[in-house]
């Protein structure tokens, strides 16, 4: 088997992406190095710290900036060995100095078929616009917000629903399907810009499944 994709994930939250990262690829595909936190006392250490994962929070509020805090915290990943980072709801904006340290690639999941619907809020944004078709973004990040070039996207129609958390029901089993798949592509060196348009990936099929 080809050798584990080394990733780190970032998080801010519940962890529910970092569970499916940590249930579907770690340790096959990929090996997760590192957990690392924009806030302590989140669920998402706790679930790093069962699966026995190098794990430590980097809060604002403890760097005089937001430049100290990145690069101590790209330090710390880089003295793990992450190659590639994994923003699994880490709610923060990262800088181009921060992303050029990895350049195997930073990806992100998102709650909306970007680019409708970029930043905080994706899906309160969504039911106001009041979209009947709702989905999911895995995109590499930029020094944008949301603006990178997509990995995967899948959409969900939800004519009726009227609430974030009758949204949010349908999409996470969505994240925690794609997110993994996204991992299982770059550990396969699967996917790479178009030549023609570098804002679109070109993703391999899997060795025997169906290109779509
Ligand atoms: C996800 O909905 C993700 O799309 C968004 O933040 C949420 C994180 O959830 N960026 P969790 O912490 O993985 O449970």
């Amino acid at each position: 088997m080809a050798e584990r994709l080394p990733i780190a994930v970032l998080v801010s939250g519940t962890g529910t992406n970092l569970q499916a990262l940590l249930d579907g690829v770690h340790g096959r595909e990929a090996e997760i190095v590192a957990v690392a936190s924009s806030a302590a006392g989140v669920a998402a250490l706790d679930r790093a710290d069962v699966a026995g994962v190098p794990w430590r929070a980097f809060a604002r509020a403890d760097y005089d900036s937001r430049e100290l805090r990145d690069a101590a915290m790209a330090d710390w990943l880089e003295q793990h060995g992450a190659r590639v980072l994994v923003l699994a709801g880490y709610m923060q904006l990262l800088a181009a100095s921060f992303l050029e340290r990895f350049p195997a690639g930073v990806i992100n999941v998102h709650p909306s078929l970007l680019p409708s619907f970029p930043g905080l809020g994706a899906i309160e944004q969504a039911l106001d616009y009041g979209v009947k078709v709702f989905g999911v973004s895995v995109h590499f990040v930029d020094a944008g917000v949301d603006t990178g070039a997509l990995i995967l996207q899948r959409a969900v129609e939800l004519p009726g629903a009227r609430t974030p958390e009758q949204v949010l029901a349908a999409l996470r089993p969505l994240e925690h399907e794609l997110l993994p798949q996204a991992v299982r592509l770059l550990a396969r060196g699967a996917v790479r810009a178009d030549p023609q348009n570098p804002r679109r990936t070109l993703v391999d099929p899997a060795p025997g499944a169906d290109a779509r």
